[in-house]
């Protein structure tokens, strides 16, 4: 059978596995399945992709497919799952900079005036997502100061620089060349637009960045396969862009913002929110054994200090241990908890808690005032009344879960620090707010002691 056939018909079948793979990912029940689906879907067009004529030798995709899998395994295996959204910005930036180096090489080929321009957009795109996931992953480790980084005329700036390299683009497109000035200034330019343009974002926003990027990185995939004239990249860098971007404004109606505001308003650089005064009321795990025991209805509300702590298996046994005790357990999900979407989702189906007690915001506010204890696990913002309440806040507007509603709130943290987006807290000081200090699964395995 012809080769070109059987290539194109393996692409259909990735494409269609990418689809359901992507559409299983919506639920935490078929995740699991749409991810594997998804790998095997991107294992068929790699192998696909290998029987190309124009392949002259194999050596070095050997050689690249071995150093990759053997970097892409370690990664996977020792990252910490804090550090995941780390993970995914640096490879939206190797996605990033292999579009440059494809539509670079696609020079070396035939070039007609359209691939010029694809090639054009996967160096600028991929170049910028390169380093603006670089920056990105930077500000979320902290190896840079991770607030917005703002200077007068920055905008301004930013602006003039769009509009070189697009003149430089122009020139390049009239006289392309694999070592043109203008190729280089291109590249150049489009490698600083990506810091310009993430430096003025401050860190609580890294997470939304991250997916724009991704997005960025999947179109400028798409653009490479058309300067290669490549179905499957075609297919797979649309997908990417699509879903990157509907997830970008997900985030963003999660955070009730605009993406202008979060691109461009240096959230974070200048506001803080009105100082909060109050008293606050500590607990320890036996007091707070007593009033669980006596609870009927008990709402767990994780946070980035779950994954911190590494609680959820303890915080999943304690919910049986409720449950055992006559108690209705659910578990409310902010749908910007954590760092990345999904964190908390993830962390509890790796503890098997069953999915149907999971609620989203939108399910639990309503009826929050029928529960009897809101056990906020090292969350913060998330659970922030100055949202609501503080037009001062940065984070005003931003939809919660009302846990101050709850008859009753235990606060699990180690101290009376700001959450991710530095601001503080007025739930803390709350009248029926009791605060449970220290590391949340140590704590939730003392309540759990006391019930043993
Ligand atoms: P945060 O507001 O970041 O608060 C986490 C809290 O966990 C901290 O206040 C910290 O207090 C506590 N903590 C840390 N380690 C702990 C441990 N071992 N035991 C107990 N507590 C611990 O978390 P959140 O409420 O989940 O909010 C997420 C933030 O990220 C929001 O600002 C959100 O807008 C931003 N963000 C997230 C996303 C996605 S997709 N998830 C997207 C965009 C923005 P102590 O240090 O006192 O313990």
């Amino acid at each position: 059978m012809n080769i070109d056939l059987i290539a194109n018909f393996s692409y259909i079948v990735a494409a269609l596995l990418f689809i359901v793979g992507l559409k299983m990912l919506g639920s935490p029940a078929t995740a699991r399945r749409g991810n594997w689906l998804s790998s095997v879907g991107m294992l068929v067009a790699v192998t696909a992709g290998l029987f190309n004529k124009g392949i002259i030798t194999y050596d070095w995709i050997i050689v690249g497919m071995i150093v990759g899998a053997i970097i892409g395994a370690t990664a996977a295996r020792l990252v910490a799952m804090t550090s995941m959204p780390e993970m995914v910005a640096l490879f939206n930036g190797f996605g990033g900079i292999a579009s440059l180096l494809v539509g670079w090489a696609a020079l070396f080929g035939v070039t007609t005036d359209f691939t010029v321009v694809t090639i054009c957009l996967a160096m600028l795109i991929g170049g910028l997502t390169f380093t603006g996931s670089l920056v990105a992953f930077a500000k979320l480790s902290e190896l840079i100061n991770s607030k917005a980084l703002v200077f007068p005329g920055q905008r301004f700036f930013n602006g003039l620089l769009l509009i070189a390299i697009i003149a430089i683009a122009v020139l390049f497109y009239m006289e392309p060349a694999v070592d043109s000035k203008f190729l280089y200034a291109l590249i150049g330019l489009s490698l600083l637009l990506g810091i310009m343009a993430v430096i003025p974002i401050g860190g609580a926003d890294m997470p939304v960045v991250i997916s724009l990027l991704n997005s960025y990185s999947g179109i400028a995939a798409c653009a490479a396969g058309f300067a290669i004239n490549n179905n499957i990249l075609i297919v797979a860098g649309s997908l990417v862009g699509a879903s990157g971007i509907i997830l970008t404004k997900i985030m963003c109606k999660a955070m009730n913002r605009s993406l202008a505001n979060v691109l461009f308003s240096g959230f974070g650089a200048v506001k803080t929110g009105k100082a909060i005064e109050g008293v606050v009321k500590p607990i320890n795990v036996e007091d707070a054994y007593y009033i669980l025991e006596a609870a009927t209805n008990v709402s767990f509300v994780p946070g980035y200090g779950m994954a911190v702590a590494q609680a959820q298996h303890v915080v999943k046994e304690l919910g049986k241990i409720l449950e055992a005790n006559g108690c209705e357990v659910s578990y409310a999900i902010h749908p910007v908890a954590g760092r990345m979407p999904g964190h908390m989702n993830v962390l509890l189906a790796e503890a098997d808690v069953p999915y149907e007690q999971l609620l989203e915001m939108d399910e639990i506010n309503p009826r929050i005032e029928t529960v009897d204890v809101a056990i906020v696990i090292g969350a913060n913002d998330v659970v922030n009344p100055s949202a609501r309440t503080d037009e001062d806040s940065p984070i005003y507007g931003m939809p919660i879960i009302d846990v101050d509603k709850a008859r009753t709130v235990f606060v699990l943290k180690r101290s009376m620090a700001s959450g991710f987006a530095g601001v503080p807290n007025p739930l803390f000081f709350g009248e029926n707010t009791r605060m449970l200090f220290g590391d949340a699964k140590e704590s939730i395995s003392g309540v759990i002691a006391e019930f043993s």
